[in-house]
């Protein structure tokens, strides 16, 4: 049997453990492909950098790589260019792609599967979404004869180890984020993972595939963790609840039956009593809810080379049968190109924390701009007196514009003192 010729493009933390996989599992991944697959050569840009890769192998010059006689590449390089065009064109010539670019595939996946049915090719992605966890193949294939009605997860390890972290030692955010540096859970730039531009990148192909609907990054609503404070941590401690980084993507309905998306990645407090609180360190765990199937939820190690690698062969494995056999897996599915709403009409509950003046009549004065942005509210605690009254309020699923004005306006009142803490609240209704 002739092998099928795999490139390999990048060979760091990821790269280097699918290398490793690929020659330590040869024989078990002949079996289970009915045909031997063989690494045709890696590309890097320092092949001087990488003493343990055979030389033979390595080559510094990708675009010769992509261009040769291969199958299929399977690219972990990162980043927009110059991966966009060396899969543009390996998928145009008909070599199949397996990638765990997430922050290409949530900018030009339209582009890509373009490529790809234009010549029958594969383009496989389940790496780039929280590592080693199956979660886009179940949504593209398991539950494709489902309705999925949400999504939401935990798609960042960096900032789940520091929220993790300033839940468990009280800590503010800097220390905590010097920790996750320190620690290694930290990028020496982070501001991809803590400003959230990571979990929007994974929110945006989530969404795309739950919903049959082209999702970019530009549609994600999108909030860090860089303004949590250990005040936000502690009310949320004092309520029952953790804060989390979220990633949400819901399907909305109107009363006239339109239906529309959001999707939006943002700090919530969540009860400590659902499965997501206690998902600690740099773990991915992401819910999904479905018609038919009810709940769902996947959970694992969401980032590091070896489990990212297991994604990566998996994806290896699909691509090759499908060569074998001569037939293709799932191409883009968007024909349902549901509108994407925009932040301020999401639904969404917040909690919010005042220091208040401790004076009669405050709570029923706060409550009355509540009802006056026709926002209920579900909980109230009122607590301390003198310069420590306080005053907590939970409130039912509002549009965001409603809630966040109710804020602008309570923050503004001469009975309020200071917001000590305003957030949004997700998991049971109160
Ligand atoms: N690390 C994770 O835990 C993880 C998890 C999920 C998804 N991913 C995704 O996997 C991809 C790779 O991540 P990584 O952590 O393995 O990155 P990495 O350690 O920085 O490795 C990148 C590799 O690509 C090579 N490279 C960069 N630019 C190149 C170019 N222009 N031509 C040829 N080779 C080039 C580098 O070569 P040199 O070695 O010579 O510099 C290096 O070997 C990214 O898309 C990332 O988002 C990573």
């Amino acid at each position: 049997m002739k092998p099928l010729k795999v490139a390999l493009l990048g060979c760091g933390n990821v790269g280097s453990e699918v290398a490793r996989l690929l020659v330590e599992q040869a024989d078990d991944l002949t079996a289970r492909i009915g045909n031997p697959v063989q690494l045709a050569g890696i590309a890097v840009r320092r092949p001087n950098k990488h003493p343990d890769v055979p030389a033979e192998l390595l080559t510094a010059d990708v675009w010769s790589l992509v261009n040769s006689d291969i199958d299929m590449v399977v690219e972990v390089i990162g980043g927009i260019e110059p991966a966009r065009s060396l899969l543009l064109a390996a998928l145009r010539s008909g070599k199949s792609v397996v990638s765990a670019n997430k922050a290409l595939l949530a900018e030009h996946a339209g582009e890509l599967f373009a490529a790809a049915d234009g010549s029958g090719a594969d383009l496989y992605f389940e790496a780039a979404v929280a590592g080693a966890i199956p979660l886009l193949r179940p949504l593209r294939e398991s539950l494709a004869g489902d309705r999925i009605t949400r999504v939401m997860g935990i798609v960042n390890g960096t900032t789940n180890f520091i929220l993790s972290a300033m839940d468990e030692t009280g800590a503010g955010y800097a220390e905590a984020l010097e920790e996750a540096s320190r620690l290694g859970y930290a990028e020496a730039d982070p501001t991809a993972d803590v400003d959230g531009y990571d979990a929007a990148s994974k929110a945006a192909i989530l969404a795309s595939l739950a919903f049959h609907t082209r999702v970019t990054a530009a549609n994600v609503y999108r909030e860090g963790i860089s303004a949590v404070t250990a005040a936000d941590i502690a009310a949320a401690r004092a309520l029952g609840r953790t804060i989390k980084l979220l990633a949400i993507c819901e399907r909305a309905v109107d009363d006239d039956g339109t239906e529309s998306i959001t999707v939006r990645v943002h700090p919530a407090m969540i009860p400590r009593s659902h499965p997501l609180a206690s998902v600690g360190g740099a773990f991915n765990a992401v819910f999904v809810e479905a018609d038919a199937a009810g709940q769902l939820m996947f959970y694992g190690q969401g980032a590091g080379g070896a489990p990212t690698a297991s994604a990566v062969l998996g994806d290896l494995v699909a691509v090759a049968r499908n060569l074998v056999v001569g037939g293709r897996g799932p191409g883009e599915s968007a024909y349902a190109a549901l509108p994407v709403r925009p932040i301020s009409r999401a639904n969404t509950r917040y909690h919010v924390s005042l220091d208040v003046a401790d004076r009669a009549g405050v709570l029923s004065t706060v409550a009355s701009v509540f009802a006056m942005h026709d926002v209920s509210i579900a909980a109230v605690r009122q607590q301390g007196r003198g310069t420590d009254a306080s005053l907590v309020i939970v409130t039912h699923s509002a549009p965001d514009a409603a809630l966040r004005s109710t804020v602008d306006k309570v923050a503004g009142m001469s009975v309020v003192r200071d917001v000590v803490s305003v957030m949004r609240v997700e998991g049971e209704e109160l």
